[in-house]
């Protein structure tokens, strides 16, 4: 018998995502982001991403049915982003998988969005061994999970305490006057520049830190150090090397995500990572973590960058596992959760 063929929902943020998966196959996996219309803004505005989401939401389902050539009857159960995400946004999806769960009579799999940037490399890169660690790095979170079972055991070993990665590259992008989303541009301006220039501090690696945070990351004094950094140049009235500035807080970013993601999997004898998110697409962490992996022999899994950012795949892959793993279904009142 074929495996039970799930349909998956997303809509934590900008992107909304409708994705088919059967096992570990991925049929279809349809997204519309609302990225554009964040640009104007500088950021994201929850009201404008909930409506973008309820406009995109049917249309996204209708081209991934027709585009997997299945039809609505076909599916067996259906899993949705229940959190962490925004509200209006995540309310939106959940709405949309509730009535669909009512309409069909399917079961409905409230699941979690950081645990589903993991899930999905199972779609790309096969069965997971029997514990890995992931590290999941956006502009929303950046947290490292040790994976004992991706449906029913995974456990959060350390999270940012204040900006994710993603979101102080956002910050210091606006700092250096380059375009929203500043990530992309600021990893393009680092290849560029020398990321020794200038020593910026590592958060929450200081033996005292250490003792309390050993897997926590913090950004945020990393961007306050840049930004004093820059200040103090433009009152000097020397030109900004903007390049230098941007290799240096990047080198200092991939320091710490790798250096206390390596010792997580030194510590628990585990010899396997998984990165994902948006911001596994940095080079800085790409080349610092294959670097580092392949000295500590760990083996390193990253799915290509259009399944690291939001995607309905990665919700569809992580309910195909949960209803493989015979966890009961949600209950039809299930709240939304932003901070799951
Ligand atoms: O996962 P994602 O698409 O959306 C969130 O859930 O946040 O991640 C996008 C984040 C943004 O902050 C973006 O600037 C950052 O990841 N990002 C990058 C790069 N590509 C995307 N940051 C640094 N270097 C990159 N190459
Ligand atoms: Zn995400």
């Amino acid at each position: 018998m074929s495996a039970p063929l799930i349909l998956g929902i997303e809509s934590s943020c900008d992107e909304t995502g409708v994705a088919l998966v059967r096992g570990n196959d991925l049929l279809v996996d349809a997204v519309a982001s609302s990225v554009d219309e964040h640009a104007r803004f500088g950021g994201i505005i929850p009201e404008v991403a909930s409506r973008a989401h309820l406009e995109a939401m049917v249309p996204t389902l209708e081209r991934a049915l027709d585009e997997a050539g299945v039809r609505l009857s076909d599916v067996d159960a259906i899993a949705v982003t229940a959190g962490p995400g925004l509200v209006g946004p995540l309310t939106v999806g959940a709405s949309a998988a509730k009535a669909l769960a009512v309409a069909l009579g399917k079961p409905l799999y409230g699941v979690n969005h950081v645990v589903g940037h993991a899930a999905v490399d199972q779609l790309v890169h096969g069965e997971f061994p029997e514990r890995f660690m992931a590290l999941v790095v956006s502009g929303g979170h950046s947290s490292l999970l040790l994976v004992d079972d991706i449906a029913t055991d995974v456990t959060e070993l350390g999270s940012t305490l204040d900006d994710a990665a993603g979101e102080a590259f956002d910050k210091v992008g606006r700092l250096l006057g380059l375009p929203y989303p500043g990530g992309p541009h600021v990893d393009r301006l680092a290849r560029e520049g020398d990321p020794t220039a200038i020593r910026f501090p590592r958060g929450l690696t200081a033996a005292k830190d250490q003792a309390k945070h050993m897997y926590d990351f913090s950004f945020s004094g990393l961007k306050t150090a840049v930004a004093r950094w820059v200040e103090a140049h433009t009152d000097s009235g020397a030109p900004i090397p903007t390049a230098d500035v941007a290799a240096s807080f990047a080198a200092a970013v991939a320091d710490v995500l790798t250096a206390k993601t390596i010792a997580a999997c030194e510590r628990n004898g585990v010899d396997t990572l998984v990165i994902g998110g948006g911001f596994s697409a940095n080079s800085q962490l790409r080349d610092l973590a294959a670097e580092r992996c392949a000295a500590a022999g760990i083996t390193l899994r990253i799915p290509p960058i259009r399944y690291c950012t939001d995607n309905g795949a990665m919700i569809a892959a992580l309910g195909s596992a949960v209803v493989r793993a015979g966890v009961a279904p949600s209950s039809l009142d299930i709240p939304v959760d932003s901070s799951m």
